[in-house]
């Protein structure tokens, strides 16, 4: 079967050829996989500056957003059945009996770094034609989502985000009602998305549906379909080619939530000079190596204390991340068809993957598809 490789040694990336996996634990499912979605993460992973081969391998098999069917399942398997539709999650469990957060099942938390990450780190990915993988790291998907579940792994990055800010919002600022519905937990607040990629689109819609006043901020100009995405969902795009964030903030006032998906560290940084009173700013980009810039550490400590900010950094997800991206996929699909229907830019077969992965996007997600019978 066909996968699409990284060979870090050789600088090379390349679809191989492997032998297909079977079951041999009774836990196990085989899956046959439909859709993978490239990111920038796989970017960085194909350029060398990111990404680790499993032990003992030359090579990492890439991929991490992903849908798979089930095709087989081991003795013990209770939740799922051939021809279920299932997202892997990414991350597993380091090994270490002291690392309280792998011991209860929440890895995307690992205290010690020791976790693997399927398709990026110590351990082979789903850009290929089968996978096995053990029941508990699969999240059943309706079939009715089966165009758009490929999106719920990034998804799942705004929803970790938003059940943390708010659990925050909750507990603080204290005229805030801790009875408020979940999907009107932003009613009355600002949020701020920095970029217009993938995790920053998925993020807007997120605080959209949230009830935040959402405004997104990035330096596409128009024609843009991301653009378009923004004003359909009813946020409010603003390009930093023809306004700065000094006037942003003016326009917005007080600037509740910053959610940062563009992944430049001085963008970050210059952005949280402007996050408001009691804000909270979460970092989601992890940036390769970047020039170094000096910046005043002063005045960032003392704004963030005197107007009682948060800065919090957010990475993977668990099993409560997927479970709310895939109802909010649902909803988005309901609520706003047509901009949905623009989030994929495309299905590709696997042997345009490398090239894919290293050009220029050329729409929103681009989804290499190793189901022939997707169009
Ligand atoms: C993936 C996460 C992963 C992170 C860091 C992201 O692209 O979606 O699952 O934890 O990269 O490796």
């Amino acid at each position: 079967m066909k996968a699409v490789s990284v060979f870090p040694g050789s600088r090379e990336v390349k679809v191989i050829e492997q032998k297909e996996p079977g079951i041999s634990q009774p836990d196990q499912v085989l899956l046959r996989i439909l859709d993978v979605g490239i990111c920038g993460t796989d970017w960085e992973i194909c350029t060398f500056e990111y990404g680790t081969p499993p032990p003992g391998d030359d090579y990492l098999v890439i991929g991490h957003e992903s849908l798979a069917e089930v095709v087989a399942t081991g003795s013990a398997v209770e939740r799922f059945q051939p021809g279920d539709l299932v997202i892997p999650s990414v991350r597993r469990p380091c090994p270490h009996p002291g690392c309280l957060a792998c011991r209860s099942g929440h890895q995307d938390y690992c205290y010690t770094g020791d976790f693997t990450e399927r398709g990026i780190k110590e351990a082979h990915g789903y850009m290929t034609e089968y996978v096995v993988d053990h029941e508990r790291y699969l999240n059943l998907v309706p079939p009715g989502l089966r165009e758009f579940a490929v999106l719920a792994e990034p998804l799942t990055v705004a929803e970790k985000a938003l059940a943390q800010v708010s659990w925050m919002m909750r507990q603080r600022p204290p005229w805030l009602d801790p009875a408020t519905p979940a999907e009107e937990r932003g009613r009355g607040l600002s949020a701020l998305v920095l970029g217009v990629g993938p995790v920053g689109l998925l993020g807007a819609m997120v605080m959209a549906t949230a009830g935040f006043t959402t405004y997104v901020y990035s330096r596409e100009l128009p024609p843009s379909p991301r653009i378009d995405l923004v004003t359909a969902i009813g946020a409010t795009y603003v390009s930093s080619q023809a306004t700065t964030l000094a006037d942003l903030a003016k326009q917005v006032g007080n600037i509740d939530l910053v959610y940062e998906a563009a992944g430049h560290s001085h963008f970050a940084l210059e952005a949280l000079g402007w996050l408001g009173t009691n804000g909270i700013f979460v970092l989601t980009g992890v940036p390769g190596v970047q020039a170094f810039t000096e910046s005043d550490s002063a005045r960032r400590m003392r704004d963030m204390v005197l107007k009682n900010q948060i800065l919090l950094g957010t990475v993977n997800a668990g099993p409560d991340d997927f479970a709310s991206a895939l109802r909010d996929l649902e909803l988005f699909r309901q609520r706003w068809p047509e901009a949905v229907q623009t989030l994929i830019a495309g299905r590709y077969p696997p042997e345009q993957a490398p090239e894919l992965i290293l050009g220029r996007q050329k729409g929103i997600k681009t989804v290499i598809a190793f189901d022939s019978s997707s169009g």
